[in-house]
């Protein structure tokens, strides 16, 4: 079988481009093994049940204790959901869980720390011991079985992490795509029999190409990202899809000696220092959830001397960038294809809101005519095709937030008609 390391996608053949999310080089072999398939075989009787007979869902909150970590999740855990954590290694994940479950008895299973190391980290951590059993077992039927022989179920199970966890059921090696779905798959099944949340975490590469957590998202039911730079302190939580809950909410951390601190500060993510008189670089407010939020975008635009000028995008969307490139080549005459293109968000988190349009198209045009921007200025709103500027998503919030924060300048829809406008405003 070959499987589609992007979005999980199965063929018999290997296939050059995935039919289902069009990207390509992307289906790996996987060997299926002979148990596995034997269940497809067994046949089922069709149930039916009246939906208004059904039982009701039980969405009663279980909090964690940490309020950021609770605003992404919907205001807490649900019984018997799985959410998968995942993000690079390094980023604070396992941190995270420890500080975040130990309200409730807990197992937490771990293939990648023994009991000692993850006593000493709970220990330094300040967290209550005695709420957590642990587990190194890493076979997944013995886990299965251990927890349905439990007398006392715990309140919440921990897996840490899915690429260490085996099927007898599966040939391939663990952390291989046939073994972490059916890993996930049987994980999802415990969690709905017995009502258990489960948290199981999962490792990214930086670039996402480990084949893995992302060939899970559909069968889970919460997906959340642990984004940032090992060399920043800052981290961002986010859900990218959550059937309890909304996925607009970010919870904001600083890694610290003794773990991970909620940030409630909007200007976090805005470096203190550095020489304001450098050209290509903006600040852009944007709604997150309920919360407003200040980013530093930066630009750089190089003369090229390939064929195909270079566009390397980091932390806003590729397509976004070579949009804006194309509106302001078309409407302030801005001959982009001579140049190599570099697009970065500070701080290594993502900014997708469309809000930050205007922000990006003055970084820019700021590194391009090597102007300086202003630290004191705010951009926020959208940009369309026609060049024209449109208010952002809550706008009278973020400018309200700018002001208590001192900003000198918000430049929106409001005072900015078009980048033919904006590019006046900048000169
Ligand atoms: P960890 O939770 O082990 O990451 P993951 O599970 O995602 O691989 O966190 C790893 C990093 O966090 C490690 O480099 C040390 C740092 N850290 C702190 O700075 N302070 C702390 O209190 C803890 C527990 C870890
Ligand atoms: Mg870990």
């Amino acid at each position: 079988m070959y499987i589609c390391s992007e979005c999980g996608e199965g063929s018999t053949k290997w296939l050059g481009k995935c039919p289902s999310c069009g990207n390509w080089n992307t289906f790996v072999k996987h060997e299926m093994g002979g148990k596995g398939s034997k269940r497809k075989k067994t046949r089922v009787s069709f149930a039916t049940e009246r939906l208004s007979k059904a039982k009701e869902l039980d969405t009663m909150r279980m909090p964690t204790g940490m309020p950021e970590f609770d605003r992404v999740l919907g205001g807490g855990l649900v019984k018997g959901e799985v959410v998968l954590l995942s993000g690079p290694p390094g980023i604070g994940k396992s941190t995270l869980l420890l500080q975040g479950i130990h309200k409730h008895t807990t197992l937490y299973i771990s293939g990648e720390e023994s009991s000692a190391q993850v006593k000493h980290r709970a220990q330094r951590l300040g967290v209550d011991l005695a709420s957590i059993v642990f587990s190194e077992t890493t076979q997944l039927e013995s886990i299965v079985q251990g927890i349905a022989e439990l007398q006392n179920k715990p309140d919440v199970v921990v897996v840490d992490s899915i690429q260490t966890i085996y099927s007898l059921d599966v040939e391939s090696t663990p952390g291989s795509l046939a073994q972490i779905r059916e890993v996930c798959n049987q994980l999802t099944q415990l969690a709905k029999k017995h009502h258990i949340p489960i948290i199981i975490v999962g490792h990214v590469t930086k670039d996402g190409d480990v084949a893995g957590p992302k060939t899970l998202e559909h069968i889970v039911d919460a997906v959340l990202t642990f984004e940032g730079e090992r060399v920043s302190h800052l981290r961002v939580l986010r859900a990218k899809k959550n059937r309890f809950g909304s996925t607009d909410e970010i919870g904001v951390f600083e890694m610290k000696k003794d773990g991970l601190q909620p940030v409630a500060d909007p200007l976090a993510f805005i470096g203190e220092t550095g020489d304001i008189k450098t050209a290509g670089r903006a600040v852009v407010g944007i709604m997150e959830g309920q919360r407003p939020f200040f980013f530093e975008v930066q630009a750089l635009a190089v003369q090229s001397n390939l064929a195909v000028p270079r566009r390397v995008v980091k932390g806003v969307h590729y397509n976004k960038v070579l949009l804006l490139l194309a509106v302001l080549q078309k409407h302030v005459r801005l001959k982009f294809g001579m140049y190599d293109v570099y697009v970065n968000v500070v701080g290594g988190v993502d900014v997708k809101s469309p809000a930050a349009d205007l922000g990006i198209a003055a970084a820019l045009i700021s590194s391009v005519k090597d102007i300086p921007l202003a630290r004191s200025t705010v951009f926020t709103g959208e940009i369309g095709l026609l060049g024209e500027v449109r208010k952002g998503f809550r706008q009278g919030k973020i400018e309200q937030e700018a002001k208590r924060l001192k900003f000198k300048t918000m430049l929106s829809a409001q005072n900015v008609s078009s980048v033919k406008d904006l590019m006046k405003k900048l000169q």
